[in-house]
């Protein structure tokens, strides 16, 4: 690890209490979290200046904690409480204060969380690596915008459309972008998911990501629907979602692995890779949050 070293400085600066489980985690899986870490250090330090590392610090401490508040509440009710959408669309997604240190903590995760780390590896090795010659991409919930981007890093053939319904996110990413190099090949545009859905054109993908989306929707099912409408016969999706993981503006609780897959099955795709690993439970609780990421293809 080179340049992803400064987001590590930021949490033992900014956010020490989370230093030393990340340290491990990034130390355990140097090539992958390497691979995530240094560029975006490099793109960071060049949209942002080096404040950002202490942001970024600062944003996933938060997050953290909101994620332990939301569970313990979840045990104590037995399911999640989300707030009404209208109030998590104006409360969160439109509201530039608390999305920009989310989609902090968002991106971090992957690299310091251990449940993420089987991600990093499925969306590089798994996806990236497999998508066919000159793949168009389409990613659903870009959020920051890092999944894109270091998609466009990683294959030099490909283009990638990334669409979010955050205009604060769509901000950061687009930042991160002009200051990625790889603006040519990836675009990132507010636009809400499911709008997909709705949208008969013909238009093709040979690669779609739609990472930690589907709990945040009402009913994950239309993404499912556009996914496999938009899916060339030669395409890849990248699909991922959290299981009994509480959180603000997780609406949709999915409990069983097969739940996602039974889904995606349902619109004619098939599983051909699938990783769940288990974050930290609520001691004594009866909810083990888990990340899941599956790839898929065509039946
Ligand atoms: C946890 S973040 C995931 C970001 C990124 N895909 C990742 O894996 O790190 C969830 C993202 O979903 C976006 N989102 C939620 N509902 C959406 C919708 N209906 N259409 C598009 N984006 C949505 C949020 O704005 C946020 O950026």
């Amino acid at each position: 690890m080179r340049d992803g070293e400064a987001f590590l400085q930021g949490l033992d600066q900014k956010a020490r209490t989370f230093s030393a489980a990340a340290r491990a985690t990034v130390s355990a899986n140097d090539d992958l979290c390497s691979w995530l870490l240094d560029p975006l250090a490099r793109w960071t330090r060049a949209a942002y200046g080096e404040q950002a590392f202490a942001d970024a610090a600062k944003g996933y401490a938060q997050y953290c904690m909101g994620v332990w508040k939301s569970q313990q509440l979840y045990e104590k009710n037995g399911r999640y409480s989300p707030e009404p959408m209208p109030e998590i669309v104006s409360e969160v997604y439109e509201h530039e204060g608390y999305m920009v240190p989310y989609m902090w903590a968002a991106i971090l995760i992957y690299p310091f969380w251990p449940s993420m780390i089987n991600h990093i590896a499925l969306y590089r090795n798994d996806f990236l690596k497999a998508l066919p010659q000159n793949a168009r991409v389409l990613e659903l919930a870009s959020g920051h915008g890092v999944m894109g981007l270091l998609a466009a890093e990683t294959r030099s053939d490909i283009r990638v459309d990334g669409f979010d319904i955050s205009p604060p996110a769509v901000a950061v990413s687009n930042r991160l972008r002009a200051a990625s190099g790889l603006e040519q090949r990836v675009n990132f545009e507010v636009k809400n998911a499911l709008a997909f859905t709705h949208d008969d054109s013909a238009e093709k993908y040979q690669g779609i990501i739609a990472a930690m989306l589907a709990e945040h929707l009402e009913d994950p099912r239309p993404l499912f629907k556009a996914i496999a409408h938009h899916l060339a016969d030669d395409g890849l999706v990248f699909f991922s979602t959290a299981l009994e993981s509480a959180q603000r503006d997780h609406t949709f609780e999915f409990h069983h692995e097969s739940e996602p897959l039974k889904m995606a099955e349902e619109v004619g795709l098939r599983v051909t890779k699938l990783v769940c690993d288990a974050g930290s439970p609520v001691r004594g609780g009866r909810f083990l949050p888990r990340a899941l990421g599956m790839i898929l293809q065509k039946r």
